[in-house]
């Protein structure tokens, strides 16, 4: 489905903010599908090695060439955050919930793999884990900001964000419930101000010298300017979830297009590039057969949905050059307290197939900066645990039986206030005084 006619109008009003926009950005162009050309290939060669991999217990110690990887291909496996035992008691106690509480909400309805709960006494538990909450402040830290710092901003402090978990059975999954995809902003990353000054090197053709780890202009950014349930409202430093289970590549276990600022590159300046009406399947990959385009209204991988936007979500057919189909590379095998986190707009996907024996299961958690955004966010997330209903960015499930949106406080093992450690409450914005116990 096309884009309403008025996107056409942004990309001129891009296009005429930044200086000799055409010729700039043609030229960066070119460039970065030169770039891509090499940074596919070795992604392809190395496959799953590609994705770094840590322990936890040396993350302080990481050497500088060790971080660069993993700042530049956005994503990272970190082992042993938790010990197995309690990851497996995890699993354990999502299981009897499930089994406790028939009929839970999830996707797919009549199978879930991803369930609308959100505040079981395992999610807090693992949520609140003081080497979750060190880990992520750790991810938090790749980024850095410029100049002065913001009121409200404390970047040693990190926030807990609640998002959803998943027990995924061997077989095939339901079709494309999770192709490439990028989270957060959809069509926001063109029109909001802010992520435009976060994305303004890629626009004005200084597109190597994005540096995805700048959060200036990301915690000014509205991520969400359409309000569309499911989509994340804050700012998440790194998406990630922690394994409760073994599950390796070909069991259902998560992709990446590791390469983070050059995907952003071409993602970015996608929009103003069509290729040539003869173009064919080999010829689209040579840029000479591209031209610079801006009358059309599309955003390629932007699609309309709910009343706001799904995306980016490149194809083969729409990005040739990210050459998805041999890049998608799926991360190694992860076990019981492994977690894995990835950039907030690095690309990933779900392997379609679950080919393994068992249950693939993880707790969603990201890493959350504190920005004035994000503590609003969380304190707003707060009150929603304390009224047993579903936190602020998720579908509240509302229908004539539940004019308010469905409640989780009725459901046998919902959670408490003592299943959250000290360092967990602060994290979600409790007062000092709950916070000290
Ligand atoms: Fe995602």
């Amino acid at each position: 489905m096309s884009l309403p006619a008025r996107f056409s109008d942004l990309k001129r009003e891009i296009a005429a903010a930044y200086p000799d926009f055409e010729e700039r950005a043609t030229r960066a162009w070119i460039e970065i599908i030169e770039q891509l050309k090499e940074v596919t290939a070795d992604i392809s060669n190395h496959g799953v090695d590609y994705i770094p991999q840590v322990n936890y217990s040396d993350l302080e110690t990481l050497s500088k060439e060790d971080i660069d990887k993993i700042k530049r291909r956005g994503c990272v496996v970190i082992r042993d955050i938790v010990n197995d035992t309690e990851a497996k008691d995890w699993k354990t106690s999502l299981e009897d919930y499930i089994t406790a509480n028939p009929g839970l909400d999830g996707y797919p309805a009549n199978n879930p793999i991803f369930y609308e709960i959100f505040w079981t006494k395992a999610q807090l538990q693992a949520r609140s884990h003081p080497n979750i909450l060190s880990t992520t402040l750790w991810l938090t830290n790749l980024y850095h900001i410029k100049g002065e710092s913001v009121e409200g901003m404390d970047l040693s402090n990190p926030l807990s964000y609640a998002d959803r978990f998943r027990i995924r059975r061997p077989g095939p999954q339901h079709t494309n419930i999770l192709p490439p995809h990028v989270d957060g902003p959809t069509i926001e990353r063109w029109e909001d101000p802010a992520l435009r000054e976060y994305f303004s090197e890629i626009l004005s053709g200084n597109w190597h010298l994005h540096d995805p780890y700048e959060m200036g202009g990301r915690i000014k950014a509205r991520n969400s300017h359409y309000e569309r349930p499911n989509q994340a409202s804050i700012f998440r430093s790194f998406q990630g979830w922690l394994a409760l289970s073994e599950t390796g590549p070909t069991e259902g276990t998560i992709q990446f297009f590791p390469s983070v600022a050059l995907a952003n590159a071409y993602i970015i300046l996608r929009p103003f590039f069509r290729p040539l009406p003869s173009a064919d399947a080999t010829s689209i990959m040579d840029a000479k057969n591209w031209e610079f385009d801006i009358s059309s209204p599309d955003f390629p991988g932007i699609h309309p949905l709910d009343g706001g936007y799904i995306g980016p979500r490149p194809t083969p057919a729409l990005h040739p050059h990210l050459r998805l189909e041999t890049t998608m590379t799926s991360v190694p095998k992860m076990r019981p307290g492994d977690a894995v986190f990835w950039h907030c707009d690095v690309i990933h996907a779900v392997e379609e197939e679950h080919k393994g024996q068992g249950d693939s299961a993880v707790i969603f958690i990201p890493a959350v900066p504190q920005t004035p955004y994000n503590q609003a966010y969380v304190e707003k997330q707060r009150e929603t645990f304390l009224s047993g209903r579903r936190p602020p960015d998720m579908p509240q499930g509302k229908c004539a039986e539940f004019p308010e949106g469905k409640r989780e406080d009725h459901y046998v093992g919902f959670g408490t206030l003592d299943d959250i450690s000290l360092a967990g409450r602060k994290a979600m914005g409790f007062p000092v005084g709950v916070v000290q116990g």
